[in-house]
């Protein structure tokens, strides 16, 4: 039993709910825990094909809980080292969509940026407002909107701590769309679910290569694809795949 998020399975999509909405999901020590073992979790679930990650109530989740974090000092961060646990959201090999609306902001916005598809509200609000609380970013804010928008522009959020609309996020590459609130959740679901009828294997190998060109040279990187490719040759799916197309017929993946 989760204390501070709910999940559910349907149609093969793992569906994790940030579920605090009385302080607009902040994100306590004890709900990172939970959300991280959950999607590892989903991630060894072999009914799940892909993940969605969305709040309950008036936001996606407005950062990390600034109540547990108010008398911290250097020291008790650094042997707490609290942040680390979300650097296991990296090793997760499945699709993780963020389905974000109202505020998505430092550790929110952090949790967002780190899944690999945002799906947006039209009202949405994004943002580092870290610098207003007289601190920064802890868990990848700087390096994932920078990967994403550029230096000049991540600066520019990240200095001022403004919220960022969902047109401007779309204009620099934030977020993939937008849609109407009172459908996020569906088309974002709409969108997991046609994830699902694709080979399993090809979307974690994928997923794998591209993380991999955001870190390397485009050398490494294609040599790195390439053996992601050959891989994809010992299995199952790419021999049902490539004979359902001579067949004419819909192939069946398996994930194997
Ligand atoms: N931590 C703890 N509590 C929070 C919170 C947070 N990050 N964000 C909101 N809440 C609480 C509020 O204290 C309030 O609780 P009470 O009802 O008990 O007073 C409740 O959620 C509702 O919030 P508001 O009344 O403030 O709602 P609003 O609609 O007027 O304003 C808001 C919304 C602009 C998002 C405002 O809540 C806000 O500015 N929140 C803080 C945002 C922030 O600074 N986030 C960064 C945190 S630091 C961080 O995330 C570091 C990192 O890199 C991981």
């Amino acid at each position: 039993m989760k204390k501070y998020i709910k999940t559910a399975c349907d149609k093969n999509i793992g569906i994790l709910t940030l579920n605090r909405p009385e302080v607009l999901n902040a994100l306590n020590r004890e709900m990172a825990e939970e959300i991280v073992s959950a999607l590892e979790h989903f991630d060894q679930d072999d009914s799940v094909r892909v993940i969605v990650i969305t709040g309950s109530g008036k936001a996606f989740a407005a950062g990390a809980d600034i109540s547990e974090m108010v008398n911290d000092d250097a020291i008790s961060l650094e042997l707490l080292n609290q942040f680390a646990v979300w650097d296991r959201i990296s090793l997760i090999k499945k699709p993780v969509l963020a389905a974000v609306h109202g505020f998505a902001l430092g550790g929110g916005f952090e949790l967002a940026l780190s899944c690999d598809l945002i799906f947006a509200s039209e009202q949405v609000q994004l943002g580092f407002p870290e610098i207003k609380l007289g601190v920064m970013p802890g868990a990848g804010g700087t390096q994932r909107l920078t990967k994403s928008m550029g230096k000049a522009k991540a600066l520019e959020w990240l200095w001022t701590g403004d919220t960022m609309g969902a047109k401007e996020a779309l204009q620099y590459g934030v977020i993939n769309r937008i849609i109407p609130e009172e459908v996020l959740l569906d088309e974002t679901l709409g969108f997991a679910e046609k994830l699902t009828k694709q080979a399993p294997l090809s979307l974690r190998l994928i997923k794998e290569a591209v993380n991999k060109a955001v870190d390397t040279s485009i050398y490494e990187g294609m040599q790195f694809e390439r053996k992601n490719f050959y891989l994809l040759f010992s299995s199952l799916d790419q021999k049902e795949g490539m004979q359902a197309f001579l067949e004419k017929r819909l192939p069946k993946f398996e994930g194997r």
